[in-house]
C-alpha cells in the first residue's frame, strides 16, 4: 500500500450512513466533578474491552465533548453498561444540559464515582491515556473494580436505541 497518497476525504453523512449498520452497547461514563462535586456524564456507544491483563477498556470521546473535561480531572470514573428499558437514561446523559442527572436513580460507589441503578454492569475505572485521534480522543482506562447484574442490553443500531433478542437459531 502506498502510503504516501493523500487520503481521499470521505463525507461525514456518507461515514455515518455507513456505519449506522453497526450496531454498539450503550455505556455511561460518569464522574463525580472534583471541583463542585456534582455528577457529569456522557452516553458513548464505542466501549469496548481492550486488555485482560492488565484489566483495560477503552472508548473514543468528541473533541467537543463539555462532560469529558470534567471527568478526565476527577481521573477515576465508573461505565455503567445500560440495560434494556434505559432509554430515558441514555437520553438524559446524551443531553447537553447542566442538570443530566436530576431525573436519574444514582447512588455515589465506594469509589466515589456515580453508579446508576438498573444498569447491567458497573465498572470502576482510572484514566491510563488520551490519544488524540482526528476529531476524538481515544480513551484508555484501568479497571479498579467490576460487577454484573442480569438482564438484556440496550443496543443502538440504524440510528435507533432498542433491545437484543437472540434470533432462533435454524
Ligand atoms: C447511542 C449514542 C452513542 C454515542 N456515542 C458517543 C461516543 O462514542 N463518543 C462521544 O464522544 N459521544 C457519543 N455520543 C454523544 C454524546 O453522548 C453527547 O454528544 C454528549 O453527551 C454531549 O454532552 P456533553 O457536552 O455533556 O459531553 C453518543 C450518543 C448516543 C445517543
Amino acid at each position: 500500500m502506498n502510503t504516501s497518497t493523500a487520503l481521499r476525504p470521505i463525507d461525514p453523512a456518507h461515514f455515518r450512513a455507513v456505519m449506522r449498520h453497526l450496531p454498539t452497547g450503550v455505556a455511561a461514563v460518569c464522574a463525580t466533578d472534583p471541583d463542585t462535586g456534582a455528577p457529569s456524564g456522557l452516553i458513548v456507544g464505542s466501549f469496548q474491552s481492550l486488555s485482560l491483563e492488565p484489566a483495560l477498556v477503552t472508548f473514543s470521546v468528541t473533541h467537543t465533548s463539555t462532560s469529558w473535561p470534567r471527568i478526565a480531572r476527577a481521573g477515576q470514573f465508573s461505565v455503567n453498561l445500560l440495560a434494556e428499558g434505559q432509554q430515558p437514561v441514555c437520553a438524559a446523559l446524551s443531553s447537553r444540559g447542566e442538570d443530566k442527572f436530576g431525573s436519574l436513580n444514582w447512588y455515589q460507589s465506594g469509589y466515589g464515582t456515580p453508579h446508576i441503578k438498573g444498569s447491567l454492569g458497573w465498572i470502576d475505572c482510572r484514566v491510563e491515556q488520551e490519544i488524540v485521534a482526528g476529531d476524538h480522543l481515544i480513551i484508555i482506562a484501568a479497571v479498579l473494580e467490576m460487577t454484573a447484574s442480569e438482564g438484556e442490553p440496550l443496543v443502538f443500531h440504524g440510528g435507533r436505541l432498542g433491545g437484543f433478542r437472540e434470533s432462533q437459531a435454524a
